[in-house]
């Protein structure tokens, strides 16, 4: 285990919350690279295991994808067209590296687009093999206002919103708390041209 090398401004639920994580520079540059791994492995609309599209897109760059269809979710080696997922952007490995105190590198970089309207409803993440790794959220564009929930599913819940740049640690208790995000504020950041919100998750899967 290294330690983080940076303080988090905000802890919910234990929850770490560092706003403004990136700068609009830095932002900036993370949405051209993100834009490289859909060039190559472009957005899609999963299926749920209940036959309904999720409202939100997804792409992955990484060894292990996230993948949604009838027979459930899991991690894939490569993306629905059949090619390998784009590694992941040297850039997000280092949001990785200074705010999740462990030494080894994700396996995973999931790409969520919300458009007007998307919303993620309450779930763990509990795919992966190993909760010991936390896993790291970065927010992007339009704001997103997210629940944090308990290790059960119902009880009291607290929300904050999330803005462009800002990261979240999901580690220790906060690994398996239920979250989601309830809706997006389209169009209350100038980031992405066309509106809308991209959160981006890593986890070590394998
Ligand atoms: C997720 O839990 O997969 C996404 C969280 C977010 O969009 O902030
Ligand atoms: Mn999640």
């Amino acid at each position: 285990m290294i330690h983080s090398t940076a303080t988090p401004g905000l802890i919910l639920r234990e929850f770490k919350i560092y706003e403004r994580f990136l700068d609009v520079e830095g932002q900036r540059a993370m949405v051209a690279d993100l834009r490289e791994v859909a060039r190559r492995a472009p957005f899609f609309s999963p299926q749920t295991p209940y036959g309904k599209p999720m409202s939100v897109r997804m792409t992955s760059a990484g060894t292990a994808g996230w993948f949604a269809d009838k027979s459930g979710y899991r991690y894939t080696d490569t993306h629905p067209q059949g090619t390998p997922w784009p590694p992941i952007p040297s850039r997000v490995l280092d949001v990785w590296r200074t705010v999740s105190g462990v030494a080894r590198a994700p396996d995973c970089c999931l790409i969520n687009y919300y458009g007007e309207g998307a919303r993620m409803g309450m779930h763990q993440d509990k795919d992966e093999a190993d909760f010991e790794f936390p896993v790291v959220s970065i927010s992007l564009g339009d704001e997103g206002l997210f629940r944090i929930g308990n290790t059960t599913r119902g009880g009291k819940t607290q929300s904050l919103w999330l803005r462009s740049g800002d990261v979240v640690v999901m580690g220790g208790a906060a690994r398996l708390t239920y979250h989601g995000v309830d809706r997006i504020r389209f169009g209350s950041s100038p980031l992405l041209e066309q509106g809308g919100r991209i959160n981006v998750t890593l986890r070590v899967v394998r």
